[in-house]
């Protein structure tokens, strides 16, 4: 017998349909005008589990803190000091957790495909904070978010042409990175045209299945002029074992410093999902000047994780 998923799951954001987007969306939104003492009572008692196998602050802290918000208990289990680091495997890990009354698991793992194991193994509501080099759900949901409010557009009913008549570029350690393959996933659905940008060994053509709406560059400055939003990615130290990339070149052609920036997209919304290294991928003072808009990413993340566990536990809202 092969294990339903649960439909309060997300794993992929391919998984999920347009309308669901804008559902979640809207979701996120009555939620952020709701009274905290009212928002406090949705998931009261209700046993949220945090599973993280690799480092996290933004993502980690706005799950336990939208758990919180709405009244869940939350437990965190890292493989740092739990039975992960005797040697538990996932599927245990989580059955375990399940045993001990967890209605649902937030899972980030090295493993590209992790959540699917650990969704298939217990059949609770997983969500996918992070599973390798393969997906960022929820961090797709919140950049795009960023992106509708930061440009004025409707947040709350979002269809295939939302995005229509923009050019996103996506700058940065591209193959390592679950954010830009998520976001790659969601963006070009609501019409807007993505620009892949990096060096070749961050960035081959050959490793991408190009999908509709999407291109690979390797000029920056000309994906700049293009583009009414960049978003940049951290260079993933952690993964580059074996790689060959000259770190004084990828600064010289693509770090977003100020001169870039203001040379080729003076306008432009700069994202980053954080955490930045600043100095190598983008310069101090664009990341706090006034087009950033990498601290909206995180506040709308909080409010979007909200927005993921009442739909994961079926509350009401
Ligand atoms: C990213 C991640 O972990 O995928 N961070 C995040 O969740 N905000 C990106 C990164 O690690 O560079």
């Amino acid at each position: 017998m092969t294990p339903t998923l649960h439909p309060g799951s997300l794993l992929t954001i391919d998984a999920l349909p347009i309308p669901e987007v804008a559902s979640i969306l809207a979701l996120t939104a009555r939620l952020e005008h709701m009274p905290a003492a009212e928002k406090a009572k949705l998931l009261t008692s209700r046993r949220i589990a945090l599973l993280f196998y690799e480092s996290s602050t933004r993502t980690r802290t706005s799950f336990e803190l939208a758990a919180k918000s709405l009244g869940a208990v939350t437990t965190l289990v890292s493989d740092k000091s739990s039975s992960i680091e005797k040697g538990e495997s996932l599927k245990d890990t989580g059955l375990t957790l399940r045993a001990l009354g967890a209605e649902c698991i937030i899972l980030r793992h090295p493993a590209s495909g992790s959540s699917f194991v650990l969704a298939r193994a217990t059949g609770l509501p997983v969500l996918n904070a992070g599973d390798g080099m393969a997906q960022h759900p929820s961090q797709a949901l919140l950049d795009l978010r960023t992106i509708l409010t930061r440009l004025g557009l409707d947040t709350t009913t979002v269809h295939a042409k939302s995005l229509s008549g923009l050019t996103i570029t996506i700058t940065g350690d591209i193959l390592h990175s679950r954010v830009a393959r998520s976001n790659a996933m969601l963006l070009p659905r609501l019409g807007a045209k993505v620009l892949l940008c990096g060096p070749e060994p961050l960035l081959s053509e050959a490793a991408l299945g190009l999908a509709e709406g999407l291109q690979i560059t390797r000029d920056f400055n000309a994906a700049l002029a293009q583009s009414q939003v960049v978003m940049m990615l951290r260079i993933q130290k952690e993964r580059l074992a074996g790689l060959d990339l000259d770190l004084t070149h990828y600064i010289d052609h693509y770090q977003l410093n100020e001169a870039r920036l203001a040379t080729y997209a003076p306008r432009a919304l700069v994202l980053h999902p954080g955490p930045m290294v600043r100095g190598l991928e983008i310069s101090g003072e664009v990341a706090d000047g006034p087009q950033s808009a990498i601290l909206d990413q995180v506040t709308h993340g909080l409010a979007i994780r909200s927005a993921l566990l009442v739909r994961a536990l079926g509350a009401k809202a």
